[in-house]
């Protein structure tokens, strides 16, 4: 049973359904933390490459729902975390806008880049529902799939990271044409912002209407504006968002995960109206047990490395946050993506570690 609850629901109106993960984003402080894992679905699993062979390319495993499916539960069965998350893309988004996308073997996503605000009339939301269809099978397929005490987790990226793919037209390390744009002309980026604000908060409504219990927005390359953008880019997108799912859903959480943020996610904790943050890697624990953790509860943020690393490195930095953050409300995960040259083995280890922490701790 929960020691004690940070955020009383009838403050919080979050549902929970007895599960761990949702208790711990309502609030409560677990018996144990819930876990799950950024990418818990990927190439590191051989599993995953053989469905994805199956697949024919990326996309088409995205909107494949019996393989989605199948790549969502690979990791449930042999890990048991704590939530499952929907297998899909951030970009898909943009695709359903109108935008070609490409993933290219080795190299990552390419779109055709859009970089003024008379090219935004190649892109509409008309029919955003039904190009992501098989998404929201996927999702209605997972409800009924994922074990009992399992919850469900939907994702989109945020505006400002999926803008920054749409602008440069795939990674970058500089940003410089989306950041141009935005510093010389904020009305006109304002008009995309606006569209993918839209298309988001209508892509995670569905999702929520086909079963997901909890949805996390991944503002990936939210570091690296100064913080007046920050301001304009992040967090006010993101507020009117979950301004937006919360009229219509207000028992689901909304986690937020404005990665690199730093100081930031002080203003992004009070600002944004998430219900949770995603930590990265780089966030301090102490510091977010007194900064962040007394405002909302924390996701996170051991670093994917560790899982690569594996032995003793690991076992001392998953104890060390365990330590830090679990006496709060607290969902363990870590601070970005699992990485592709992860041994399995290692993901096993952190499994137990994390399952056994109650008794470790006493
Ligand atoms: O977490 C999960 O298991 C759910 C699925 C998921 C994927 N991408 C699958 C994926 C989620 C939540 C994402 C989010 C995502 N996608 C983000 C935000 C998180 C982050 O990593 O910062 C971003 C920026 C993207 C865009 C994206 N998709 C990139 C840059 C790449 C190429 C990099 C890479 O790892 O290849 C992808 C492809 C992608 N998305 C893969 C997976 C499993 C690998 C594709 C493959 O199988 O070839």
């Amino acid at each position: 049973m929960c020691r004690s609850r940070a955020f009383p629901p009838e403050e919080t109106g979050l549902s929970t359904q007895g599960k761990l993960f949702l208790r711990a984003l309502s609030g409560e402080t677990c018996e144990r933390p819930p876990f799950w894992l950024m990418r818990q679905a990927g190439r590191y699993l051989p599993e995953y490459r053989a469905t994805r062979a199956q697949a024919g390319s990326f996309l088409d495993l995205c909107y494949n729902p019996e393989l989605a499916v199948e790549v969502t539960l690979q990791p449930l069965r042999r890990y048991g975390m704590d939530a499952a998350i929907l297998f899909s893309d951030i970009l898909v988004v943009p695709h359903a806008l109108g935008q070609k996308l490409d993933y290219l073997e080795g190299e990552g996503p390419k779109l055709d880049p859009v970089r003024s605000a008379g090219e935004l009339n190649r892109l509409s939301g008309a029919h955003l529902r039904e190009r992501l269809a098989p998404v929201y099978e996927t999702v209605r397929r997972l409800s009924s799939a994922i074990p009992e005490t399992t919850a469900l987790i939907g994702f989109a990226g945020s505006p400002w990271t999926v803008a920054a793919y749409m602008v440069e037209g795939g990674g970058s390390k500089e940003f410089a044409q989306v950041k141009s744009w935005a510093y010389r002309d904020p009305a006109g980026f304002g008009a995309l912002i606006d569209l993918v604000v839209d298309a988001t908060a209508e892509h995670l409504g569905a999702q929520i209407e086909a079963g997901a219990e909890a949805v996390q927005l991944f503002d990936s390359w939210a570091g690296v504006l100064p913080a007046p953008e920050f301001r304009r880019w992040v967090i006010e997108p993101t507020r009117r968002i979950v301004a937006r799912l919360k009229e219509r859903h207000p028992g689901v959480p909304v986690i937020g995960f404005p990665r690199q943020a730093g100081v930031l996610y002080a203003d992004y904790a009070v600002e944004a109206g998430v219900d949770a943050l995603g930590l990265d890697t780089a966030v301090p624990v102490d510091w977010a047990a007194l900064a962040l953790q007394t405002k909302l509860p924390v996701q996170g943020n051991l670093d994917p490395l560790m899982l690569v690393a594996g032995g003793e490195a690991l076992a001392s930095a998953a104890r060390e946050i365990l330590t830090k953050l679990s006496g709060g409300p607290f969902v363990f995960n870590l601070g970005h993506g699992v990485v592709q040259h992860t041994p399995p083995e290692h993901v096993g280890q952190l499994a137990a570690l994390i399952r056994a922490w109650p008794t470790l701790s006493a």
